[in-house]
């Protein structure tokens, strides 16, 4: 105290004696000794790897250190602010021992442990702005140490995982000043929903968003009377709003997306005057919704898409004059919209509807609004792309998709869109010509309409182009052959499903920055020429039904991120390629006319979840090795592709979103001979497996058992004999089997689900009987294995096998989806952000993107 006091009197006198500049020089020798200290202790807990901070070490006045202010007349500490600064390491609380400091910032850095000074030598902070948010690999079991705040009132501790503190609120509720609480996406689970009441006086913000709540909206909230912001989007709350909302009056952003609440939008909520921010898209809403909305002459944002809506708009939304953005869905919403749902919209800059509404608009009606955004989806705009569209000059994005337009004016069409970032036409009936057309904009889904003539000119901007299911025809060289002068952007296309011949061609200059190639279901000739091995950032190569033919020499080795190759259906000949990288996942090369044996260096492939040899021309016996590919053979796998294949598996052919989930071998309809080797049947993680009509010998063996997750097995037409090991019976998710055409003997093992399967599952086995078959056993035909040891079902193999599958189906890019995929891979998180730029959570993936561009530099 003796030090601060003489400090200051030091101060004073040197601004009353000396000249100005000799005052400042003897300041900047002045931090404090002890904030210095605390400041040093924190260093020490942060691991220096790209040295952020050299000016700590070589400065002498902690005041100039990156991140320090001080006072400048006491010369104390008073903030910190080292966001996004790339540090990691420890956080040491001894910092709250800064006397004056009351601003902390260490949010968006990758420290990943919390020191807290022990319970016994507790110092109160004058802390007021606490952010910790986004250090992701940060958790804390308690938030005790908070209590040394008491003049807390900005907290943000976003993104960190607070999944083991229950008492989550209580704690906060020690802090009755807060005015800004941001827990979102922290793993908390109670919400404490029957709490009456929680003594925040003065809040005005909370963010609860992105949690695992899931419970009716808390009874506590509807009391903290001075809160104008409330955000618990993206959690799993139900019923419905409960009135009390309205003793809310200050509610000025009420954020309850992404939830599941139900009941009507209230009539009641026109009365919240202030509301500006209004967000119920995807929840469970139903009825129709409220014309007094319309009343809240304040909105600025309205989303209520994605519920169960019914019946028109009311046409008082037109009079929201303040009204930016308007996003409104539903399947049953539906009805005619007039130029008066509009008339006040002045200041409209984002139109959403994703319902089947008609427009019933003067052919020459001029908008009120200029917009940077058109969403109309599923809708009746057709036949003709409508007039009042090319109005708006200042569209960033324009996304028609599903809305029954067939018609574009030709090159004026082409001119207008030119200019717009990112174009849907998805699934429309446009058939127009496309020779002689340049598409410009960075993001274009073009697929399922009728375009025709060839394929269209691109230009370098274009990152996302999408033209499968089409009419296009002609050579692929166009698009891909013409000058563009300087590398393209272009990292995914797709232009399978279209009537394109001829070969294709050298001309990859410009075009090696792809990652996903789809040209699948076409009629390309000729040879895969060895010049594609310059793309070096593919990840995804299909080039399946096509006529592509010759000897594949494409060497792969180098393409490093390549992970899916799919050449089915070609007449491509000689060996199977081995030349391929390590962390291949997924090759595909049946229906071709493949030949020789098959190369056990297949199993170098540690990352191999699916191998399709079947309908070649492939000898010899089959490598015992497969048993040492990990991928196979025991190691979970953790990334999903949100991407659609069709596969061949239990007989059928059936369309998978998610290849990640799926792993099979299929090299039926060869002529492999010899025995199975019987690792093969030792292959846990192995859900379908096809070695049908091939010549090979041996029995099953017994170890089919521990094939856990087998859903599709299928051996029949070889020569297969011995009995039908019992063993089979305990794969629980076996729900195809073909067993016909061998030379299998004895009794089908009897009293399980075995069973179950069609007699022709068995057929054409001389030696075989029992149900189903027709033909009973006779005595000397029994199973030695005897029928005791079936029946064992296996609970956990449930849960993570055919549901599974079924997730695989539903699999939708759901927000946490895509934010799971987003952290797991670093190739498809960048390719999948630069597409996804304006969905509504841009903020939080931008800020994902950031921390994880931060860990790539770990
Ligand atoms: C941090 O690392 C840099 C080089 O990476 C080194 O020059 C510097 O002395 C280190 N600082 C501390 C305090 O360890
Ligand atoms: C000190 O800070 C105050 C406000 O923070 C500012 O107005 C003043 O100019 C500063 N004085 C000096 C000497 O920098
Ligand atoms: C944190 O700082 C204190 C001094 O305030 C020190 O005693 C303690 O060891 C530090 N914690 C760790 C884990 O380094
Ligand atoms: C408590 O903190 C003070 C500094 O504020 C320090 O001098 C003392 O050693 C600490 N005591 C313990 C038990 O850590
Ligand atoms: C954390 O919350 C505070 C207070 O609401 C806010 O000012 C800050 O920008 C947030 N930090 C991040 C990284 O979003
Ligand atoms: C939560 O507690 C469980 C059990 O003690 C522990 O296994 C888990 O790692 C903890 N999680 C976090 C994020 O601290
Ligand atoms: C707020 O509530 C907590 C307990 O929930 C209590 O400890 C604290 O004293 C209360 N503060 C005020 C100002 O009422
Ligand atoms: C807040 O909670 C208290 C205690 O439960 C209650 O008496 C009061 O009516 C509530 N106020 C509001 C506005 O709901
Ligand atoms: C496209 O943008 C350019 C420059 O920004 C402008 O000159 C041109 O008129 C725009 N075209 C259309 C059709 O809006
Ligand atoms: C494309 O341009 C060429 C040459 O200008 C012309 O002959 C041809 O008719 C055009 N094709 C279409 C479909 O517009
Ligand atoms: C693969 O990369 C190596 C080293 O960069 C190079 O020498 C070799 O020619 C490349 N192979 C092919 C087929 O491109």
């Amino acid at each position: 105290m003796f030090s601060q006091i003489s400090l200051l009197l030091l101060l004073l006198l040197c601004a009353y004696t000396f000249h100005r500049s000799t005052c400042d020089t003897n300041l900047q020798l002045l931090c404090n000794e002890k904030d210095r200290y605390a400041l040093q202790i924190f260093k020490l807990g942060v691991v220096n790897h790209s040295n952020m901070l050299p000016s700590w070490s070589t400065e002498q006045d902690c005041c100039a250190w990156k991140g320090v202010h001080c006072d400048n007349t006491t010369g104390r500490v008073t903030r910190l602010d080292l966001h996004q600064q790339y540090l990691e390491g420890e956080i040491n609380l001894s910092l709250f021992q800064i006397q004056f400091l009351n601003y902390l910032d260490l949010s968006l850095n990758g420290f990943t442990t919390l020191s807290a000074p022990s319970p016994t030598n507790i110092t109160f902070s004058n802390v007021h702005f606490l952010d910790l948010s986004f250090n992701e690999d940060l958790h804390f079991d308690n938030l005790n140490w908070l209590n040394q705040l008491s003049s807390l009132k900005y907290l943000n501790l976003s993104q960190i995982n607070l999944q083991n503190e229950t008492n989550w609120l209580q704690s906060m509720t020690l802090h009755p000043s807060l005015i800004e609480l941001r827990l979102a996406s922290c793993h908390l689970t109670n919400i404490s929903p029957s709490m009456k009441y929680a003594n925040f006086s003065s809040l005005l913000t909370l963010d609860l968003s992105g949690n695992h709540f899931v419970s009716e909206l808390p009874y506590w909230l509807f009391n903290i009377t001075t809160i104008s912001n409330i955000d618990l989007s993206f959690n799993l709350l139900q019923g419905p709003i409960p009135k009390s909302l309205l003793s809310l009056r200050n509610l000025e952003c009420l954020k309850l997306n992404d939830n599941e609440i139900n009941g009507s939008i209230p009539e009641w909520l026109g009365q919240h005057e202030q509301l500006q921010y209004l967000g119920l898209s995807e929840n469970l809403f139903q009825g129709s919704i409220p014309s007094s909305i319309g009343n809240v002459s304040s909105l600025v944002e309205l989303g209520i898409s994605s519920n169960l809506l019914s019946g028109n708009l009311p046409t008082s939304l037109g009079q929201l004059f303040n009204l930016k953005s308007l996003s409104i869905g539903g399947e049953s919403l539906s009805g005619v919209l007039h130029e008066n749902h509009f008339s006040n919209l002045s200041n409209l800059e984002e139109l959403v509807l994703r319902a089947s509404f008609s427009f019933d608009l003067a052919s020459n009606w001029t908008p009120p609004f200029q917009l940077k955004g058109i969403t109309l989806s599923n809708a009746n705009l057709g036949p003709k792309f409508p007039e009042w569209i090319y109005t708006q000059h200042s569209l960033e994005y324009l996304e028609v998709p599903n809305s029954n337009i067939s018609s574009v004016k030709g090159d004026f069409f082409w001119r207008f869109v030119a200019n717009i970032t990112q174009l849907n036409l998805s699934k429309n009936t446009i058939s127009a010509d496309l020779t002689n057309i340049t598409l410009k904009s960075t993001i274009l889904f073009m697929d399922h309409n009728y375009f025709t003539g060839g394929l269209p000119h691109i230009s370098a901007n274009v990152i996302y182009l999408d033209l499968s299911h089409n009419s296009f025809y002609g050579p692929i060289s166009p698009l891909f052959c013409h000058k563009l002068g300087k590398e393209s952007s272009l990292d995914y296309l797709d232009i399978s499903s279209n009537f394109l011949t001829a070969g294709i061609p050298d001309c990859w200059e410009y075009w090696k920055g792809l990652s996903f190639l789809f040209m699948q279901n076409n009629k390309l000739t000729g040879g895969v020429p060895q010049s594609m091995a310059s793309f070096i950032d593919i990840i995804i190569l299909d080039l399946s039904n096509n006529s592509l033919s010759g000897k594949f020499l494409l060497d792969l080795s180098n393409l490093t991120n390549l992970e899916y190759i799919n050449l089915k259906g070609n007449n491509l000949c000689g060996d199977v390629p081995t030349r391929m990288p390590r962390g291949m996942e997924v090759m595909l090369l049946g229906s071709n006319q493949l030949e020789g044996n098959i190369p056990p260096q297949l199993c170098n492939l540690s990352s191999l979840i699916q191998l399709d040899l079947s309908h070649n021309k492939l000898s010899g016996p089959m490598p015992p090795c497969f048993s040492d590919i990990p991928s196979l053979a025991g190691a979970q796998r953790t990334t999903h592709y949100p991407f659609q294949i069709n596969l061949y598996t239990k007989g059928q052919e059936l369309e998978y979103r998610d290849y990640g989930l799926l792993r099979t071998l299929d090299l039926s309809c060869n002529n492999l001979s010899g025995e199975i080797p019987p690792q093969v049947f030792s292959l846990v993680q192995l859900q379908t497996l096809n070695l049908s009509r091939n010549h090979l010998t041996g029995k099953i063996s017994r170890d089919i058992g521990s094939m856990k997750n087998l859903e599709s097995l299928d051996l029949s037409s070889n020569k297969l004999f011995g009995e039908i090991p019992t063993s089979i019976s305990s794969l629980s998710f076996l729900s195809f089997l073909n067993l016909s055409n061998n030379e299998f003997t004895g009794q089908i093992p009897p009293g399980t689900q075995l069973m179950t399967f069609n007699a022709s599952s068995y057929a054409e086995n001389p030696g075989l009987c029992g149900t189903p078959l027709p033909i009973t056993c006779t005595k000397g035909s029994g199973n030695v294995d005897g029928s005791k040891q079936h029946g064992g079902s296996n609970d956990d193999a449930f849960e993570t096998g055919s549901l599974y599958l079924g997730m695989g189906v539903g699999f939708a890019v759901g927000f946490w989806g895509l934010w799971g995929s987003l952290f797991l891979n670093r190739t498809w998180r960048q390719t999948y952000t630069r597409f996804l730029n304006h969905v509504a959570d841009q903020i939080y993936v931008f800020v994902v993107v950031k921390c994880n561009n931060l860990r790539g530099t770990r």
